[in-house]
């Protein structure tokens, strides 16, 4: 890659990952990037790094701009890993002025590196920094999505270089939204807020209105992973506003595994059923749809039906992993029930069901059971269900 010039003075140097699949239990099917930006002013400034296997192209992409050892300030808005694996090496390479970060930034720079004699420069929200014909704002975006993570906000160029938020895990040749296929772009983007920021939905509500507060001018915004947002920013933060009110549409999921189609069969009843009442549903069976796309529909789904035939006196080992990846990351607002097959003691059901209580997902059924393979009558049960869960839902129950 070429270093790109996103605004008069402020490079994109960061590096593509095209080959990495998996980000700790979420599926990344088109890669991801590691952005990182250089900024040529009176200091020069470099807002984070890549994942340490990319450094050398992140040496690169600067070389081609600055002699990186000419860096005055590294500025590390979040110390996990992908954007600050390269940090020791860059330290070493640069030999900064300064390393400015939160004070929860310092605390885990210390905690990983174990390098307290780097020359830390601690900012808080509201603090600023000049770095010559620009000044740089922060802001403090704790537990967004780590205790270290913050912001930092070109004044003159209004840009936000956001770290995490507003990323998308998609590796592309392009840098920008308008040059990529827009409802794409939102997709990953989506799937990126259901599996990363979703638990922090409260959060992310108090951000939007600490920047309206600020009164922050913002034309573009240069997320850590993804494309830069130069044509809509205003659009995803809009999209996040929607996303952590959590707000869904007349959608319903049928999450489910089966053993020998009964469960699967219930399934496709329940979908007829939502069919018949005009309601919009996804099948997904869960040896076919990685948890963290399933996720990706939860974001906006108002309904959630979860089957699994009866193994072992309880759910299938794959409803198990889908639950505790859901229940962690917190959705809100749904309604939901539980279906499956059993052979003799059909427990699934019932710890099902549990399972979506605790989650706070408001059942609207106690569950429907079919022992072995369902009769028509059953299958007609099915159908009753789907319909019931269709109208809870246009009810916006
Ligand atoms: Fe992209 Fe939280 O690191």
């Amino acid at each position: 890659m070429q270093p790109v010039e996103i605004k008069k003075g402020i490079y994109w140097v960061g590096a593509i990952d095209w080959n990495i699949r998996d980000f700790h239990g979420y599926s990344l099917p088109k890669g991801t990037t590691y952005n990182a930006y250089l900024v040529m002013d009176d200091k020069i400034t470099l807002f984070d790094t890549v994942k340490r296997p990319f450094t050398g192209d992140l040496v690169r992409n600067i070389s081609q701009v600055v002699d990186p050892s000419k860096i005055d300030y590294l500025v590390i808005n979040h110390v996990e890993m992908d954007h600050s694996g390269a940090v020791p090496e860059m330290i070493e390479r640069i030999r900064p002025e300064k390393v400015i970060c939160s004070p929860m930034g310092k605390r885990a720079l210390i905690e990983h590196f174990h390098r307290e004699d780097w020359p830390f420069e601690v900012v808080e929200t509201g603090g600023s920094l000049s770095l010559g014909k620009r000044t740089v704002q922060f802001i403090e975006t704790r537990m967004l999505h780590w205790p270290d993570s913050m912001l930092s906000y070109l004044r003159e160029d209004r840009l936000l270089i956001s770290n995490d938020a507003f990323g998308e895990h998609w590796a592309t040749s392009e840098r920008f939204d308008d040059e990529v296929y827009h409802e794409e772009l939102f997709a990953h983007a989506a799937k990126y807020y259901a599996n990363i920021l979703l638990l922090y939905s409260p959060l992310v509500q108090k951000l939007i209105a600490k920047v309206q507060e600020l009164g922050l001018e913002i034309d573009v915004i240069a997320p850590d992973h993804g494309v830069i947002w130069r044509r809509h920013p205003g659009k995803i933060i809009e999209a996040y506003n929607s996303w952590s009110l959590q707000e869904s549409k007349e959608k319903a999921l049928i999450i489910y595994d089966t053993m020998w189609h009964a469960t699967e069969n219930m399934a496709y009843a329940i979908a007829d059923g939502l069919i018949r009442e005009g309601v919009e549903f996804k099948l997904l069976n869960l040896k076919l749809n990685h948890r963290s796309d399933i996720m990706k529909e939860v974001l906006d789904a108002r309904a959630i039906l979860l089957g699994s035939p009866t193994l072992n006196n309880g759910y299938m080992p794959t409803v198990a992993d889908m639950m505790s990846y859901m229940k962690g990351l917190k959705p809100a607002n749904k309604i939901g029930a539980a279906f499956g097959s059993y052979g003799w003691s059909g427990e699934a059901v019932k710890g099902m069901s549990e399972a979506l209580d605790q989650m706070k997902v408001k059942l609207i059924d106690p569950g429907l059971r079919v022992k072995y393979a369902p009769t028509p009558d059953d299958l007609a049960k099915c159908v009753e269900l789907g319909r019931k869960v269709a109208k809870a839902v246009k009810e916006g129950a």
